[in-house]
């Protein structure tokens, strides 16, 4: 009986692990193009390739699968950790540290009301630049119906933060602070998915303004990632914030869609980021808006 058991699930596992397997090359080049980012290509490609199929089960099976017990392997866990990786980001994030979904340990999903489904999760999340990983345990409240709520995230990690970046940031700072010639870039990453040395902290500090962004736009339904900066130019301040207006490239993944967002950020080391406008620009696919009801 017992090891009747053991067997199904032993093949089980080796179904829902085959769409990895089958990743091909072209696939491989065009997802670099889509993403040309610095985020493991290996995670992603799953995700982008396994996304069709997930999304028509999802649908069919949606409250089977979105209730208790979470499959780490499937997106309803994905797509939360996501938005605890974005939350993280606007609350630590900083040209010289990136919080990033590293792994899914364990995941839950209740209704507790109406109104409101929460997520539990147990995962780990990796800091890219420093490249240490922590383990985080956190919350979800995803609010259900009304769009304009953004979820409500609660985490706490262990060993994330380690890494002092102080001295950096304050030298990027006094670098930029200066004025003698204000910070103007476009696309980063270039087509080739290359970003000049001196461009990074600008990427990394657009990845967090837009963290924002997607922590704002996030719900159980969507899974937003960063794709490109396509210009960020430094305003001239009077007072001791670094400021910034950024052009940002979203892909969100469920619908394919690359979303063109402008953003308005301030910087200062000891301030953090902080987001003074967001604006969503008509530049959408033809396709729809994600549905907002489940
Ligand atoms: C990050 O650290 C892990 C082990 O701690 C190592 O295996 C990995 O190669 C490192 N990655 C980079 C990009 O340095
Ligand atoms: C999220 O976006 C909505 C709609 O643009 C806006 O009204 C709201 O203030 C934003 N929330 C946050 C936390 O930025
Ligand atoms: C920034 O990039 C967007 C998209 O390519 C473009 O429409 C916009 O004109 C650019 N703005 C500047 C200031 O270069």
């Amino acid at each position: 009986m017992s090891l009747r058991i053991i067997v199904v699930l032993a093949v089980l596992t080796g179904i829902s692990g085959s769409p990895s397997v089958t990743v091909g090359p072209e696939a491989d080049s065009a997802d670099t193009r889509a993403h040309p980012n610095s985020v493991p290509e290996t995670v992603e490609k799953t995700e982008i390739l396994g996304q069709q199929e997930v999304i028509v089960q999802e649908k069919a099976e949606e409250n089977v699968m979105a209730t208790g017990e979470l499959n780490i392997n499937h997106y309803p866990a994905r797509r939360a950790a996501h938005v605890v990786q974005h939350y993280l980001n606007t609350l630590y994030g900083s040209p010289y540290r990136l919080l990033q979904l590293h792994k899914i340990h364990r995941g839950n999903a209740e209704d507790v009301s109406d109104s409101e489904r929460k997520y539990e999760l147990e995962i780990s999340v990796q800091e890219l630049i420093g490249n240490t990983t922590g383990k985080c345990s956190a919350e979800i409240l995803f609010p259900r119906g009304e769009r304009q709520r953004s979820p409500q995230v609660q985490a706490s990690c262990e060993e994330l933060l380690k890494i002092n970046t102080k001295a950096q940031e304050e030298a990027l700072y006094q670098q930029y602070k200066m004025n003698s010639g204000l910070l103007s870039a476009q696309n980063l990453p270039d087509s080739y998915g290359h970003i000049e040395p001196d461009m990074k902290p600008f990427w990394h500090l657009s990845i967090v303004a837009a963290s924002f962004v997607m922590l704002n736009e996030s719900s159980e339904n969507t899974l937003y990632n960063m794709a490109q900066v396509a210009n960020i130019t430094q305003l001239a301040t009077e007072n001791d914030q670094l400021k910034f207006d950024c052009h940002i490239l979203l892909h969100e993944m469920v619908s394919q869609e690359i979303i063109h967002w402008k953003l308005l950020f301030t910087w200062s080391p000891p301030d953090g980021v902080k987001v003074l406008q967001m604006e969503q620009l008509p530049h959408r696919h033809e396709g729809e808006i994600p549905p907002n009801t489940n």
